[in-house]
C-alpha cells in the first residue's frame, strides 16, 4: 500500500505530472524495455531483467533466444544444486556438508543478495550466508577467521568476471580453501586439486573467464548480457538466496517482481505505483529542487535496503548526458541515502525536521512482523506514523507558545511542516514482497529515467576511477621508485604513501 497523501502537490500539479510522463512516452519506451527492445542504447543491448521473472509457461524470443526457456533452465540447475547442499547431500573435499556459504561480489553483485538475505533473514534455515564485497583484505579475513574450509562454499558473483577486487577476493578465498584443506583437512595431490571443485560456484556471464579461474562449467550459473548488474538478484546472482531460503520460497521471491511488472505495464499512469513515485521525485527534483531523497525503512530486516536503492537510483539516473549523446539541460537522479528509521530519528531526523534542506522521503513499514517481543513492534509503528505527522504538518509558533514556552525558544521549538514523505506499507515481509519492493523501484527508477532522456541501463561514470587505479597498481607495487606522470597532488599521494608504509 502506497499512501501518498503528505505530498506537496494538489490536483492541478499531479494532472500536470502525469501528462509529462505521457508526452515523455513512458508507455511506449515500457513496452519497449519489456518487448526486448535494445533500449540500452549506448551498449545495443536490450534491457530484460523483467523476463527473469517471467513464469514457465510466457513465451518471449528476443535477438533469436528464447528467453523464457533459457532462464527456467538456469533456474532448474540452480534449484536441483540448491537442494542438495541444503538437504547434506552435496558435501566439501573432506565428506562435509556445507554449513558456510560465503558470495565474494561487489555493486549489484553483492548489495542485492546482502539485502535481500538480511530482508528474509527469519525464512533461512541451516545454512548461513556471508558476503565479502571490500578489495581490502581485512573483509575477507575478518568473514574466514572463524569458518572451517571445510565446509564453507564460495559463490564467486560477477556478472563480467573481470571486477578486479572480486578477482582478488576470489583468489585469495581459493587460497584459503586450499591451506585449509591441506593442514587441517589433510588433503594432497588430487584430493586438493579436486576441491575448488566442490567449495566453488561461479554466477556470471563469462564462461571463458570462469574455466580460467578453475571452476567446474557444471558448478556456473550463468545470466546474461541483457540483465544489468543492479538488477540481477533476481538471475543466477541470487543463488546465496535460494541456498538460504529454498527454492520455492526463492520461487515466491520471484513471483512478487512479476506481479509489481504486471501492475506497471497494466495499471494506468496516474494509479500505478512505480509512475507515482517516479512523478513525485520528478517534481521534487525538477520542479522544487530538492537535491535528495531519503529511503527510511521502520524495519531491520530492511536495514541494507537504502544502501541496495543507491546503487539501483544512482547508479541508473545519476547522468548528465541524454540517450541521443546531448548533455541534459536539467537536474537528473537525486542522491539517494538513508537507514533504518528509528536509528535516524536519534541521529540525522534533526536536519529533515528542521534543516535548511528539504528532504523527501519514503517511510517504509510492515504490518505483521515476523516477531514482536514485548509488543515492541506498536511502538515502532507509532514512531512511524508519528514521524510521518510531524514532517507534514510541523508545529506552528502559536502552538509551541500556547505550551507555555518562553519566547527565546519558541523559534527553536517551532516546525515547518510541508515536508514530504510517501508512506509504504507492507502486510508482511515475505519473499513475494521483497520482490515487489524491488520491482517497484526499479520501475520507478525506469520512469524518472525516461523523462529525463537518460540509458538508466549504462554505468560509464564507473569507468574512469577503474582504468587509473589499474595504472596506479604498478606504481605502489614496484620495488623502484616509479616515474610518476599525474598531477602535482597525485604524485605527492603516492610518494608518501610509498615512504610511509610499513612492509
Ligand atoms: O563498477 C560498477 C559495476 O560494473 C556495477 O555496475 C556492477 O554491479 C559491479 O561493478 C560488479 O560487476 P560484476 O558483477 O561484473 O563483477
Amino acid at each position: 500500500m502506497l499512501d501518498f497523501s503528505k505530498n506537496l502537490i494538489d490536483d492541478d500539479i499531479w494532472g500536470a505530472l502525469v501528462a509529462l510522463a505521457e508526452a515523455a512516452g513512458v508507455r511506449e519506451r515500457t513496452s519497449a524495455m519489456f518487448a526486448g527492445e535494445h533500449i540500452n542504447n549506448t551498449e545495443d543491448r536490450a534491457v530484460l531483467h523483467t523476463a527473469l521473472r517471467l513464469p514457465a509457461d510466457a513465451s518471449l524470443t528476443v535477438d533469436g533466444q528464447d528467453v523464457v526457456a533459457d532462464v527456467h533452465e538456469t533456474l532448474g540447475r540452480m534449484r536441483h544444486v540448491a537442494e542438495a547442499v541444503r538437504s547434506g547431500a552435496w558435501t566439501g573435499a573432506t565428506g562435509q556438508p556445507i554449513r558456510n556459504v560465503v558470495n565474494v561480489g561487489i555493486g549489484g553483485s553483492d548489495l542485492g543478495p546482502l539485502m535481500v538475505y538480511r530482508a528474509l533473514s527469519d525464512y533461512r534455515e541451516d545454512l548461513t550466508c556471508h558476503f565479502v564485497s571490500n578489495v581490502d583484505p581485512t573483509h575477507m579475513h575478518e568473514t574466514l577467521r572463524f569458518l572451517d574450509p571445510a565446509e564453507t562454499m564460495f559463490l564467486i558473483a560477477s556478472k563480467t568476471f573481470t571486477t578486479q577486487e572480486t578477482m582478488a577476493n576470489a583468489n585469495s578465498a581459493k587460497a584459503w580453501l586450499l591451506a585449509g584443506l591441506e593442514s587441517a583437512g589433510g588433503l594432497s595431490g588430487a584430493d586438493l586439486d579436486g576441491a575448488v571443485a566442490k567449495h566453488f560456484m561461479a554466477l556470471s556471464t563469462n564462461a571463458e573467464g570462469v574455466a580460467a579461474f578453475g571452476i567446474d562449467p557444471n558448478n556456473m550459473f550463468g545470466f546474461w548480457d541483457w540483465v544489468g548488474g543492479r538488477y540481477s538478484v533476481d538471475s543466477a546472482i541470487g543463488m546465496s538466496l535460494m541456498l538460504a531460503i529454498g527454492p520455492e520460497e526463492f520461487d515466491q521471491f520471484l513471483a512478487g517482481f512479476h506481479e509489481m511488472d504486471q501492475h506497471f505495464q497494466t495499471a494506468p499512469l496516474a494509479e500505478n505505483l512505480p509512475v507515482i513515485m517516479g512523478l513525485l521525485g520528478i517534481w521534487y527534483r525538477n520542479f522544487l529542487d530538492f537535491e535528495t531523497h531519503a529511503v527510511l525503512p521502520y524495519s531491520q530486516y530492511l536495514e541494507r535496503f537504502p544502501a541496495y536503492l543507491q546503487q539501483l537510483d544512482m547508479e541508473s539516473n545519476g547522468k548528465s548526458t541524454k540517450l541521443d549523446g546531448s548533455p541534459v539541460d536539467h537536474e537528473t537522479g537525486p542522491i539517494i541515502w538513508g537507514e533504518p528509521g528509528t536509528n535516524g530519528q536519534h541521529a540525522f531526523y534533526q536536519l529533515i525536521h528542521q534543516g535548511t534542506s528539504v528532504v523527501p522521503a519514503d517511510l517504509i513499514g510492515v504490518v505483521n512482523p515476523a516477531n514482536d517481543v514485548g509488543g515492541q513492534h506498536d511502538l515502532l509503528m507509532a514512531n512511524l506514523f508519528a514521524q510521518a505527522e510531524a514532517l507534514a504538518f510541523g508545529k506552528t509558533g502559536e502552538e509551541v507558545e500556547a505550551q507555555g514556552i518562553s519566547v527565546a525558544l519558541v523559534n527553536h521549538k517551532t516546525f515547518s511542516g510541508n515536508r514530504p514523505t510517501n508512506m509504504i506499507l507492507a502486510d508482511e515481509l515475505t519473499p513475494g514482497i521483497v520482490g515487489q519492493l524491488i520491482a517497484l523501484y526499479e520501475h520507478k527508477v525506469f520512469v524518472q529515467g525516461t523523462i529525463w532522456g537518460v540509458n538508466s541501463f549504462d554505468q560509464w561514470g564507473v569507468e574512469l576511477g577503474k582504468e587509473l587505479a589499474r595504472g596506479i597498481v604498478p606504481e605502489l607495487t614496484s620495488d623502484a621508485d616509479p616515474d610518476l606522470n599525474h598531477d602535482g597532488s597525485t604524485n605527492a599521494l603516492i610518494n608518501h604513501y610509498r615512504a610511509t608504509r610499513r612492509r
